[in-house]
């Protein structure tokens, strides 16, 4: 059996609570810095909470206080000295982040490798100013990252990308599914073609063609019916080729490219939207509703990851 070597992780806010939980889960004693113990409390109750979850669901075998016992929550960054691996996921701030880096590189052997789980900020910026740039990847995690089998492992300019495999083994033993970006882009792969896809669906709200529900409607048969399944390529495979190129030659012309945000984000962001986290979004909430979206989003979240490894990617 594998050995489980320590793991070091920075943040604990929403998604470093989850990807601790994940690395939990998988086995491994994790050492968490926050930036101060203010949190701590309520941090370790949510990844309890997350941990029990997993239990209920099946996918953690042993007690849940029993891999809560292998995290420590700590705010000297000494308590990393020596760890392999640290995975970052503070806030999305390139000088906050380069602080952090600073710091671990103070007490981390040369070769530990520190991944970030930024959601854009290109990973060659992340490493300029750093002793040894090779070692920091992007490692992009989907929240809850304890229940998703989504990552990319983002080299940047000066990444070694023997790191980035080793991150790739390690991942696949935590149940993760593993995309390599050779090269960094901003917005890595999913990003791009989410944010893709959202322009265009602003576009069509916009424009009067389709209103938000009939828009969501649609994705979630049509695209929402494959996509865990098979990705872009496999299903143009799936469903014959040539149709695609026929229609790419009419339909890119007129796709939305406008470089300036949607009107109608901005008024949502104006009018204090979050989403479901204040009950304000794109449909109207109450916040009992709001938190029957969420809950019912998790269960959603547990039965498409069964879903996904029943229907495995080898033939
Ligand atoms: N939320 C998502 O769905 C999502 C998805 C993919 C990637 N990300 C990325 O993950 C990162 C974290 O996002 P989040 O949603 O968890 O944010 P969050 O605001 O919930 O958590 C950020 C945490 O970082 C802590 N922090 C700030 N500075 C720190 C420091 N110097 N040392 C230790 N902790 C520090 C804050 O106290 C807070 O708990 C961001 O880079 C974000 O872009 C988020």
């Amino acid at each position: 059996m594998r050995k489980k070597i320590p793991i070091g992780t920075v943040g604990l806010g929403l998604m470093g609570s989850s990807i601790a939980t994940c690395i939990l889960a998988a086995g491994h004693t994790v050492t968490a810095l926050v930036k101060t113990m203010e949190h701590a409390k309520g941090a370790r109750i949510r990844i309890l909470g997350y941990l029990e979850e997993l239990y209920e669901e099946g996918m953690l075998k042993e007690n849940p206080a029993l891999a809560l016992a292998r995290l420590t929550i700590t705010d000297d960054v000494g308590q990393l000295e020596g760890f392999e691996i640290v995975i970052e996921s503070i806030i999305e701030s390139v000088e906050e982040k380069r602080t952090v880096y600073r710091q671990l590189e103070t007490v981390l052997p040369p070769t530990a490798i520190i991944g970030s789980n930024t959601s854009a900020i290109p990973v060659t910026i992340l490493q300029e100013g750093l002793q040894h740039p090779e070692r920091l990847l992007g490692i992009h995690w989907a929240e809850p990252a304890h229940i998703t089998r989504f990552m990319e492992v983002i080299c940047g300019n000066q990444s070694d990308i023997t790191f980035a495999h080793i991150i790739i083994d390690l991942a696949e033993s935590w149940g993760k599914e593993p995309s390599l970006l050779k090269k960094d882009i901003r917005g890595f792969i999913t990003n791009r073609i989410m944010y893709a896809m959202l322009r265009e669906a602003f576009h069509l709200v916009e424009k009067g063609y389709a209103s938000v529900e009939d828009v969501d409607r649609s994705l979630r048969n049509d695209l929402g019916y494959w996509i865990t399944f098979a990705g872009p390529f496999r299903f143009m495979d799936l469903t014959g080729i040539p149709a695609y190129f026929t229609v790419m030659k009419d339909l890119f012309p007129d796709l939305d490219n406008s470089a300036a945000t949607p009107a109608l984000m901005e008024q949502v962001v104006k009018e204090g939207a979050l989403g479901v986290g204040n009950a304000k979004g794109f449909y109207p909430y109450t916040e009992k509703s709001a938190a029957q979206w969420e809950k019912k989003f998790i269960e959603f979240s547990y039965d498409i990851r069964k879903l996904a490894e029943k229907y495995s990617q080898d033939i």
